[in-house]
C-alpha cells in the first residue's frame, strides 16, 4: 500500500542573506515542491524602476509613475538548464536583479503599498494549490498566514555581510565588506520599519539562527522541522 503524503504550504521569512532562499530553494527540490523566491519578485519590479528611470539620485522612488505602470510589468519563472530564473517582461533577468544597483532600491519599492498588494496577489495565486515553498517577509504574515509549516530565519548582519560579499565574488559582482554591511543594516531598517506587511515573526513560526550552523546543518534542521509538520497531519 502506498501513502501519498498531504501537500503543505511551507513560508520562510526573515532578513536578507541569512540564507533562507538556498535553504528554502533545496527543501523544495528534496521533497518535490514548487519554489518561490518572492524577493525576485521584488527586485524584478525594482529593476524595471531602475530602467525606466523612476529611482532619483537619492534613491528614493517616483512611486507614482511605478504604480501607473504596474499592469505593464509581468513576472514570471522560467528553468533555464537547471536553474530557475526569474523572467521580466519575458526576459531571464536573473543575473541583473542581484547586482547592487538593483540592492540599493529594491527596500523603497517594495515600502510601496500598490506593489505589495500586487505581488501578494500574484504570489497568492501561485500557492493556490499547496505543494510551495515560497521565501521572503511576510509570507508566514501576509501572504500565506495558514500555512502549515512556518520558519523564521535570522543570522547577525554581520554574518550575514559576509556571506553577502562571498557570494557576490563568486558571481564576479564588486562589492566591499563595509558597503555590503551598510546596506544590510539599512535593508533591515526600512523592511521592519515600513507601515505595509513589515518584517516581523509570525506567532506560530520556527525560529532558526543560522549564525553558527553550516549549510548542511541547516537543511537538515529544516527537513526535520518538514518531516514532523507532516507526521502530525
Ligand atoms: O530577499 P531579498 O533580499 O531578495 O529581498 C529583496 C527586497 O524585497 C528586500 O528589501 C525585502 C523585500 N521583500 C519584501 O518586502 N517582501 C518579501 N516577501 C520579499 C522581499
Amino acid at each position: 500500500m502506498t501513502t501519498t503524503k498531504p501537500l503543505i504550504t511551507i513560508a520562510i521569512d526573515g532578513y536578507s542573506s541569512s540564507g533562507k532562499s538556498s535553504m528554502a530553494r533545496q527543501l523544495a527540490k528534496t521533497i518535490g515542491y514548487r519554489y518561490i523566491d518572492s524577493g525576485a519578485m521584488y527586485r524584478a519590479v525594482a529593476l524595471y524602476a531602475l530602467r525606466h528611470g523612476m529611482i532619483r539620485q537619492d534613491q528614493s522612488v517616483d512611486s507614482a509613475s511605478l504604480v501607473q505602470s504596474l499592469p505593464e510589468i509581468n513576472i514570471s519563472f522560467a528553468i533555464n538548464g537547471d536553474r530557475q530564473v526569474t523572467m521580466l517582461n519575458g526576459e531571464d533577468v536573473e543575473s541583473e536583479i542581484r547586482a547592487m544597483a538593483v540592492s540599493n532600491c529594491v527596500s523603497p519599492v517594495a515600502a510601496i503599498p500598490e506593489v505589495r498588494h500586487a505581488l501578494v496577489a500574484m504570489q497568492q495565486q501561485m500557492g493556490n494549490e499547496k505543494g510551495i515553498v515560497m521565501d521572503g517577509r511576510d509570507i508566514g504574515t501576509t501572504v500565506f498566514p495558514h500555512a502549515e509549516m512556518k520558519v523564521f530565519v535570522n543570522a547577525s548582519p554581520q554574518t550575514r555581510a559576509q556571506r553577502r560579499v562571498a557570494e557576490l565574488i563568486e558571481k564576479g559582482v564588486q562589492a566591499t565588506y563595509e558597503e555590503v554591511l551598510a546596506n544590510v543594516i539599512n535593508r533591515d531598517h526600512i523592511d521592519e520599519t515600513r507601515e505595509e506587511s513589515p518584517l516581523r515573526k509570525a506567532d506560530d513560526a520556527a525560529v532558526l539562527d543560522n549564525s553558527e550552523m553550516t549549510i548542511d546543518q541547516q537543511n537538515e534542521w529544516l527537513l526535520n522541522l518538514y518531516n514532523e509538520t507532516i507526521a502530525r497531519k
